[in-house]
């Protein structure tokens, strides 16, 4: 069966060397200038080697971030919103020559790529803020971590020698090669992806199953890259998931896979973004909901849904499956949303995340009409052994 959706620019990109022409990187690398990736960075690395960030092959150069930052495409009038950088310190940069390849590594030293250095340039961090994140405020997670990383960017292709170490979700690795190929064995031509930082609750179940009602297969696929600090661990966030679908979801269609990004909090840039790298996951359908990918109040709650008018469904390529905010209403006796429910909001159940975490912390279980049991008792047990660690 034929793939039902390209990757995004018409090809896969696979940066990931093998053979020879590992064997060969493998030897020069030890001799090359080094530069060591923040979490963030190796995320990066990873998701442009995998095809995850099609088309990019690399660091983008500076063309192309002026044209993100001011067009919200590359400069070949590809849609794309979140510019895929590698920032350093001047210090670090000066020593570093166009044209040469520089090791990346991890925190720990180790290897992982190279960068094939073709361009030094100047972040433009004040326009990057406004125009990625719609705001200066350092109080926002992106732009703290904007404003506190480099000022000189490195663009360049990069090539994979290897992963970082993952000890964690092994069995939900899967590359976009892999997600299409077990969309394909499935025989799903449609597909909804969701993305998802946050414990899941009955809003969360009730828009992905209102999805998969109309499409052949649900993608669940949890962000499991760096978040903010405050924000609930992934392995938290999958172990509920793991309760969810053994209990409530078809196993024929549904398929959970994690994706290994970093959260940026852009809001409606990042719902793009997002939806964007499903379609390179094999998704043609991506669930966006209320105040997708956002952040304390920087974002109007629909904003996420509007920045979609700026294109056109052919430069995207996904569909966009909009949903309003949804809720348990005690009068509908069911999850509702603001678009189908009459009721007032008395009559309605909807707790926000902060909330939810202020209620574990002190032991309280969540309602059922928002969280369902056996995910609460998950969530709850999470808080308790916090708890215990914080005063041990
Ligand atoms: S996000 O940062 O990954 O967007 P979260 O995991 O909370 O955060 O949301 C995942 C998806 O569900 C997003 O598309 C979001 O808009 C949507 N969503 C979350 N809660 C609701 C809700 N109550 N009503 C409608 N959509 C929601």
């Amino acid at each position: 069966m034929k793939e039902t959706i390209t990757p995004h620019g018409g090809n896969l990109i696979n940066r990931e060397i093998a053979g020879d022409e590992k064997a060969h990187l493998d030897q020069r690398v030890k001799g090359l200038k080094k530069i060591r990736l923040d979490s963030r960075q190796i995320s990066d690395v990873e998701m442009i080697a995998v095809g995850a960030f099609s088309p990019l092959e690399g660091f983008i150069r500076k063309e192309d971030y002026h044209s993100i930052l001011h067009n919200m495409r590359l400069k070949n009038g590809l849609p794309w919103t979140i510019p895929i950088i590698l920032a350093v310190i001047k210090d670090e940069a000066k020593g570093l020559k166009e044209g040469e390849d520089i090791a990346l590594q991890d925190g720990e030293g180790e290897i992982l790529a190279v960068l094939h250095l073709e361009e030094k340039y100047l972040a433009e961090k004040d326009q990057e803020a406004l125009q990625v994140y719609g705001t200066q405020d350092a109080k926002h997670p992106g732009v703290a971590y904007l404003y506190q990383s480099g000022e000189v960017l490195l663009g360049g292709r990069i090539s994979l020698l290897r992963r970082s170490k993952h000890t964690q979700f092994e069995k939900y690795r899967f590359d976009p090669k892999d997600t299409r190929r077990i969309f394909r064995e499935r025989g799903w031509k449609r597909i909804a992806g969701f993305q998802t930082r946050n414990p899941v609750h009955r809003a969360h179940e009730y828009i992905q199953k209102c999805a998969l009602e109309t499409v052949d297969g649900l993608l669940l696929h949890p962000l499991v890259g760096e978040t903010k600090a405050d924000d609930i661990p992934a392995e938290v966030r999958m172990q509920c998931y793991e309760v969810l679908l053994e209990n409530y979801y078809p196993k024929d269609r549904v398929f959970m896979a994690v994706l290994p990004a970093a959260m940026r909090y852009a809001g409606p840039k990042e719902a793009i973004f997002h939806a964007i790298v499903r379609k390179n996951y094999g998704c043609t359908h991506f669930i966006v909901g209320r105040d997708h990918a956002g952040v304390g109040d920087y974002y109007g709650s629909f904003d996420a849904h509007y920045i979609f008018d700026e294109f056109s469904p052919d430069e995207l390529g996904i569909t966009p499956l909009f949903f309003d905010f949804t809720f348990y209403c005690r009068r509908c006796g069911q999850m509702t949303s603001n678009k189908t429910c009459p009721h007032l909001s008395q009559d309605h159940v909807s707790l926000s995340g902060t909330k939810v975490r202020e209620m574990l912390r002190r032991g309280e279980v969540p309602p059922p009409e928002f969280t369902r049991p056996e995910i609460a008792a998950v969530l709850i047990e999470w808080a308790r052994a916090q708890k215990e660690e914080y005063h041990s």
